[in-house]
């Protein structure tokens, strides 16, 4: 099957095979997009074939013509921190917040984290699967061409498998790259509330056994955070983690400077995702080491909290990372146009270091910047058509409003 787009306005984020491979962009060369106008691109058998300029463009067969004229193409988005598969929205929780509870008062009560558990528990996992698959199938259809999701609402044994299963079947029915983190450290349970110690042996003697036993995750995550699993209990939790071979990929610094940031850094994190609490001392740990910093302002946008130092983590020449963060709690959307409009206007990210934080460092934060992330041929032929728009910043600016107009996904 091969697919010819032509007449592309603007094709966005082209790599080519002789660069220097560029697994992610940091610092000022974030604000760089590389881009050819008045583009042709083809793809084969789901990879891309071979793009270049329209003038430039020799006789093709293919099997669909797109005429993608006054239309911008892109690799798809690739979202590394999402919560998709949960069962119930929590919507009381959120007019409780308008009334001026906090996020971390409705834990204290039983909500929040321990709420969406509850509901979990209660449904079964060929109903689970089902609305997942409609989410999945939403975000897709919004840009999302990879896809990042998490365990963390079962909080027992049975309940955490029966999560990490539903990602294993997105998977391989989804016709998309899925990678998933185990995230039973995502809070403690009612019982074990005055058990914590109990609570973590549990999960790295019963749990992380069967979890790796059945292959049923690529990361270990924690929801490190005051209140939550403080260090020695990250640290426990990463070393034993890592004993399976699952690379950390953190909760940090999403309330207070806790020292997450730190620890990701310590225990190779791939990635330490929030970071609304950023200073100087977080900067230098990223600055020593291989971590993405991953920023969630979808998140503190809908908990209403500050946002995360996005300037100031690129001007010391790091890379930053988007995510939606996709969760019933603090962030019930998984698109990332809006996500891109957020970065925009509060992160002061421009569009094109926006669109490199949800590309090519999103890939580079799932392990998959060999497959996606840029146009380059042999890659995945995962792109965006956008409706026929003025420019790249018309995407973000556009805000609350659907830019994508079709979704190639490889299979
Ligand atoms: O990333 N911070 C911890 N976990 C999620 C929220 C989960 C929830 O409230 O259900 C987050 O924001
Ligand atoms: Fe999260």
């Amino acid at each position: 099957m091969r697919q010819l787009i032509i007449n592309i306005k603007q094709l966005c984020q082209v790599e080519y095979a002789g660069d220097q491979a560029r697994n992610k962009v940091a610092g000022a060369d974030m604000a760089v997009l590389p881009s050819i106008d008045n583009a042709w691109l083809l793809t084969e058998n789901g990879r891309i074939q071979g793009f270049g300029e329209m003038s430039a463009l020799q006789e093709q067969h293919a099997d669909e013509v797109i005429n993608a004229a006054g239309k911008l193409v892109l690799p798809a988005w690739c979202d590394s921190h999402t919560h998709l598969v949960f069962a119930a929205p929590r919507d009381e929780e959120f007019v409780d917040r308008i009334r001026g509870l906090s996020y971390e008062e409705i834990a204290r009560r039983g909500g929040g984290i321990l709420n969406s558990a509850r509901k979990l528990n209660a449904m079964d996992e060929r109903e689970l699967y089902d609305q997942s698959f409609i989410r999945l199938q939403k975000v897709m259809a919004q840009g999302t061409g990879a896809i990042e999701i998490k365990s963390g609402y079962g909080l027992c044994l049975e309940g955490e498998l029966k999560m990490l299963r539903v990602i294993r079947k997105l998977k391989e029915n989804a016709g998309i790259p899925v990678k998933a983190s185990f995230l039973a450290a995502h809070a403690y349970p009612m019982e074990y509330r005055e058990n914590k110690e109990g609570y973590i042996n549990l999960i790295i003697n019963e749990m992380l056994p069967r979890v790796a036993g059945e292959g049923l995750a690529d990361y270990m995550d924690v929801f490190c955070e005051q209140g939550f699993f403080g260090i020695p209990e990250t640290e426990r939790l990463l070393e034993a983690g890592s004993k399976y071979g699952l690379k950390p990929k953190i909760h940090a610094n999403q309330l207070h400077h806790s020292g997450g940031v730190e620890v990701g850094v310590k225990h190779n994190a791939l990635s330490v995702d929030h970071l609304e609490c950023v200073g100087d001392k977080e900067i230098e740990a990223l600055k020593n080491g291989n971590t993405m910093p991953t920023l969630l302002p979808g998140a503190a946008f809908f908990l209403g909290i500050q946002y995360q130092p996005a300037r100031k983590i690129i001007d010391a020449d790091l890379p930053v990372c988007l995510a939606t963060d996709y969760n019933p709690g603090s962030c019930p959307s998984g698109n990332v146009q809006l996500l891109l409009s957020i970065a925009c206007t509060q992160l002061k990210m421009t569009p094109e270091e926006a669109i490199n934080a949800v590309t090519i460092n999103g890939a580079a934060a799932m392990e998959l910047e060999q497959e996606m992330g840029t146009i380059m041929v042999g890659k995945r032929a995962a792109l965006i058509i956008t409706s026929p728009i003025p420019s790249l910043a018309y995407i973000p600016y556009d805000y609350g409003n659907n830019s994508v107009e079709r979704m190639i996904h490889s299979a």
